[in-house]
């Protein structure tokens, strides 16, 4: 993966890439749908629109207020935000705060001991519900565990783990002990995860045998081994839960059992308090070139802000809610609305371990009718694959328990978003009733590098509009700018930043300041540049457009096309390799790779294809294999040398190239589409 395939990077114009065509958006943006709350509604929420006006008054006071509200601190902290030597923040300054303690302990002592945090339903079926107290006994076994396993306070902990309680466990463990978790996506191959221990030189890995998925057992520990199996690691211990009894290879001295580690370990721990800026985690995720950032957030800011936005913008109600949130926790989204907002918050939520069709199409319907989920947070990619399977499914099951439903990780079409009020919002029953007032569907927009939600709804205040994430939530400074980094009228498109520090904000990327600086900051003077585009409405709400640098977005999953490019031609077949995201009805975008063979290889059609997304699977993992991959004579390039991939994208949606005249071959789509016919 170290081979740069071109190292371009173009910056498209906003609304020309990412998302789709044009036109759809035009017509998106037309969208005059609104849905204002019930009455009812907004006298039961949990705030109102004078957050709006608070916050503005004063960001960092209205921060301080939730994070003296939300969090048990052990040491208060003097200074809200020390934002002397931008880019680098530090929020909360002087406090002492642990992230287990608020998610677990407190709760226990606050007589909730009794009430679940996690109804676990693992894919065969097999069930196992945690109360807080059950939850907080494991956390401290784990954490006394890891201890003995040499792990310290600043140690990195790579976690490789499956959607099992497990994940949860640990993660918490290592916030416990102040040591840093760098949770790989159990997709991820052996090579993906041997980088990010490396990068994050990780003392301990965490793992698996395996999980289910689509009812077989799929395993994960061979993928560690196979990580390790070169040497000059960092990795000392390995402790393995035992998921789905496959047979694995056992390292002695290296490896250990979950249950003779931590099962053995003692249940007494006491949690002291780090430091509001202690490292919290590390997370990978794709930028534009070929290697993967390690976004690295930290512990007052960050729990503040997940648990703000999670009782604000899902309107929580802790005592009777139950919630779902159905990401992975190897995506941020399973870090701040799985492992801790929700805890934090002393919710009770739901943990599936396996995919939507196991072993039937209705399982998730199952899954909310059984543990009676009253708030939902998905990706528009599921949404859309439900609607694929009709509605006919969900029609099956009494969802009437759903009071708000959450969006996350793309942008939602305003199809998807009526079938998801519709279906699921409006379901008051198996024998297809339909509620007056369907739930309220929030849409919401941050980043892994933002941590928490920045654009949202508040589904007791705000009309919503399908397809749209509307507004800046309290606290949170958003704005779209023109080219020269000017705020745009309504109306207009441009380039989505930040304003302002915001607590749950990177800060930094794990070794490399100067890439933080450069990747963020260097944009446009003073403010955040997240990458994506936008556009204002006639009302002033956000609208937001797909990404305007070189990451795809596959199913709600970040992929840059740099590091499938260098993983192309890391095979010995490959000259060279030019990747585009082209629109794709189910997972939004889908991967779509242009190859020129060496002179040496043969073309074998479909066997030379299966074999490039072999090696792009086992480079970076299952999720980055191409749909496609064409081989064609040439690559459309600027006389400077630079890929055109508007115009291969063009190829890739069916649609005519565009203008080709900066080319320096203008013959060369010609080759390609004759390539292509053959
Ligand atoms: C995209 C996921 C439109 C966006 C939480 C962003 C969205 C990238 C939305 C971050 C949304 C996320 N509407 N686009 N509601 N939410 N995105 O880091 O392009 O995996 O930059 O974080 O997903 O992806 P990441």
């Amino acid at each position: 993966m170290s081979q740069d395939a071109n190292g371009s990077t173009t910056t498209a114009a906003p609304g020309s890439d990412g998302a789709g065509n044009g036109d759809a958006l035009e017509n998106l943006l037309h969208e005059n749908r609104k849905f204002a709350p019930t009455p009812e509604f907004a006298a039961n929420a949990v705030v109102g629109a004078e957050v709006y006006e608070e916050a503005n008054a004063d960001r960092p006071a209205f921060w301080a207020k939730q994070a003296r509200e939300l969090l048990s601190w052990d040491t208060d902290f003097t200074e809200a935000l020390d934002w002397s030597d931008p880019p680098f923040a530090k929020w909360f300054v002087g406090g002492q705060v642990n992230a287990a303690y608020n998610a677990l302990d407190r709760h226990v002592e606050n007589g909730l001991g009794d009430r679940v945090a996690i109804h676990f339903e693992g894919e065969p079926g097999d069930t196992r519900s945690y109360t807080y107290a059950q939850l907080t006994d494991e956390v401290k076994k784990a954490a006394n565990a890891f201890e003995s396993l040499g792990v310290a306070k600043g140690d990195r902990v790579a976690v490789y783990l499956p959607m099992i309680p497990e994940a949860v466990i640990t993660m918490l463990a290592c916030a416990r002990i102040g040591a840093v978790h760098s949770v790989v996506f159990g997709g991820f191959s052996a090579d993906a995860l041997r980088s990010r221990i490396d990068d994050a030189e990780a003392k301990l890995v965490v793992t698996a045998d395996g999980t289910y998925r689509r009812g077989k057992p799929s395993p994960l520990k061979p993928a560690v081994d196979q990580a390790l199996s070169r040497e000059g690691h960092s990795v000392r211990n390995v402790v393995v839960v035992k998921r789905n009894g496959e047979p694995v290879d056992w390292h002695e001295g290296r490896d250990h059992w979950w249950e003779d580690t931590v099962g053995a370990a003692s249940g007494e721990h006491t949690a002291v308090g780090h430091d509001a800026e202690h490292p919290l985690f590390i997370l990978y995720t794709s930028g534009t070139t070929g290697k993967p950032k390690g976004i690295l957030h930290t512990t007052g800011g960050y729990l503040t802000q997940t648990a703000y936005t999670h009782k604000a913008v899902f309107d929580l109600h802790p005592e009777t809610d139950v919630f779902w949130c159905t990401a992975d926790v190897g995506w941020v989204t399973g870090h701040s609305y799985v492992a801790y907002a929700p805890l934090v918050n002393g919710a009770t939520q739901v943990m599936y371990e396996g995919t939507p069709d196991s072993p039937h199409q209705g399982r998730w319907w199952e899954i909310v009718e059984k543990y009676k989920v009253s708030i939902l947070y998905t990706a528009p990619t599921a949404i859309r694959t439900f609607m694929k399977w009709g509605r006919e499914i969900p029609g099956k099951y009494d969802l009437s328990s759903i009071r708000v439903l959450g969006s996350v990780g793309e942008p939602i079409n305003p199809e998807a978003w009526m079938w998801y009020r519709d279906v699921i919002g409006a379901n008051a029953g198996k024998n297809g009733e339909k509620k007056d007032h369907p739930a309220p569907i929030v849409d919401t927009w941050w980043q892994t590098e933002t941590g928490a939600q920045m654009i949202a709804p508040l589904p007791g205040v705000t009309a919503t509009k399908p397809g749209s994430a509307q507004v800046a939530l309290p606290g949170i400074a958003i704005d779209v700018v023109d080219e020269a980094g000017e705020s745009v009228p309504d109306g207009h498109g441009g380039y989505l930043v930040v304003r302002e520090p915001w607590p749950a904000m990177l800060r930094g990327i794990w070794g490399d300041p100067e890439r933080f600086k450069d990747t963020y900051w260097s944009r446009f003077e003073g403010m955040y540049f997240a990458g994506d585009g936008a556009k204002k409405d006639e009302d002033g709400d956000i609208w937001l457009l797909g990404r305007v640098d070189d990451v795809m977005n596959i199913s709600g999953h970040r992929l840059s096309t740099t590091e499938i490019e260098s993983a192309l031609v890391s095979h010995p077949w490959v000259a060279e390799a030019a990747v585009v995201g082209a629109s794709d009805e189910t997972t939004g975008q889908a991967v779509v790779a242009f190859v020129i063979l060496r002179g040496d290889a043969v073309n074998d059609g479909d066997a030379t294809v299966a074999e490039l997304r072999n090696h792009v699977g086992k480079e970076i993992g299952p999720i980055a294999k191409p749909k496609h991959i064409l081989v064609v004579p040439e690559l459309p390039k600027t006389r400077s040398g630079k890929i055109m991939r508007r115009l291969l994208k063009d190829v890739a949606e069916g649609r005519e190239p565009g203008d080709a005249t900066t080319l320096s071959d203008p013959t060369i789509m010609a080759q390609i589409a004759q390539s292509l016919k053959k």
